[in-house]
């Protein structure tokens, strides 16, 4: 199948607009091993329809869930997908974001993240002091590219002052129909300033699958309330989503968000609907 793209921030690089989010895939908070197997299958049926944008963290599962995405992504091209993953807030000093970079990549077997984050602000760290090192890491080629995650507009702007040579490609925020902050100043910042938000959360923890009007709008168009969801995050401009999904009925429909858009009375309705 092939993906809906859209270009990450300025960089010019084509992304899916629906990627693969793995929070709690090797665990949530620590390691867990139990679903291997079915994790590392999911996410390689993922990439296969078109998800090739793989959202993971130094956190997610203590460090396992790069671990399974190192394994996943073997079987393709290195060039074929592209890998987010995320410096912890407990890592901000220069030498600790190296370090935790590094060790990432070992995790995920492979030479280069294409974009890094850092996960939260981290107030007790000087901002200026971990840009410094996210703009080393591009120096040396082991990340692509520098964003931001769950980074208000006036501290993405402060972070953005701090580069030199790179940019800030993409913040990621939770936002979905149901939860709506960042609409009022940080999507229309990104979207003037070419910046990609990159959508976390967009089912509410699936819990948007089961909404009644998102059902009646998605008997329309022969699409379930979970693809409404998504859709309604991608038909926005700079905006992409990463739902995570183990099932693979759920992957498959997630995939199948990508390739056409709601009518934009719809999208209205729903913004509407569920402000
Ligand atoms: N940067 C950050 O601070 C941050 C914070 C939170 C999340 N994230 C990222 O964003 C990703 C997505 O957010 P999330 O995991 O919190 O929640 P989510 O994607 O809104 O919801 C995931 C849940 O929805 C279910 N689901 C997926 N597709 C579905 C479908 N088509 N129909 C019905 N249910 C469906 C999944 O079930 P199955 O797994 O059983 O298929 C899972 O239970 C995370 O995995 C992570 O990568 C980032």
């Amino acid at each position: 199948m092939d993906a809906d793209l859209k270009v990450l921030g300025k960089s010019g690089v084509r992304i899916p607009s629906i990627g693969l989010g793995t929070w709690g895939i090797g665990g949530y908070g620590v390691r867990d091993t139990s679903t291997d197997r079915e994790a590392v299958a999911a996410l390689q049926r993922g990439i296969e329809l078109g998800m090739w944008l793989i959202d993971t963290a130094e956190l997610y599962g203590a460090g396992h869930c790069e671990e399974l995405v190192g394994q996943a992504i073997k079987d393709f091209p290195r060039e074929e997908v592209l890998i987010i993953s995320k410096v912890h807030d407990k890592h901000l000093r220069h030498q600790e974001v190296i370090q935790a970079c590094q060790e990432s990549l070992q995790r995920l077997q492979t030479d280069y993240i294409d974009l890094y984050l850092i996960h939260f602000p981290n107030y007790r760290v000087p901002l200026k002091e971990t840009m410094g090192a996210m703009e080393e890491l591009v120096e040396q080629g082991v990340i692509r590219f520098i964003g931001v995650s769950n980074f208000p507009l006036n501290v993405m702007k402060e972070a953005q002052g701090y580069l030199s040579k790179a940019e800030i490609q993409a913040n990621e925020v939770k936002y979905n129909l149901k939860c709506r902050y960042d609409e009022k100043d940080l999507l229309p910042y990104c979207q003037r300033e070419g910046i990609t938000l990159i959508a976390y959360t967009p089912l509410e923890e699936g819990s948007l699958a089961s909404n009644k009007l998102l059902q009646e709008v998605g008997q329309e168009y022969g699409k379930t309330a979970a693809q409404i969801a998504l859709n309604w995050l991608i038909c926005q401009e700079n905006v992409v989503t990463i739902p995570k999904a183990i099932n693979l009925r759920h992957l498959e429909e997630n995939a199948e968000v990508m390739g056409w858009r709601m009518r934009q009375e719809d999208l209205e309705r729903l913004s509407a609907a569920f402000d």
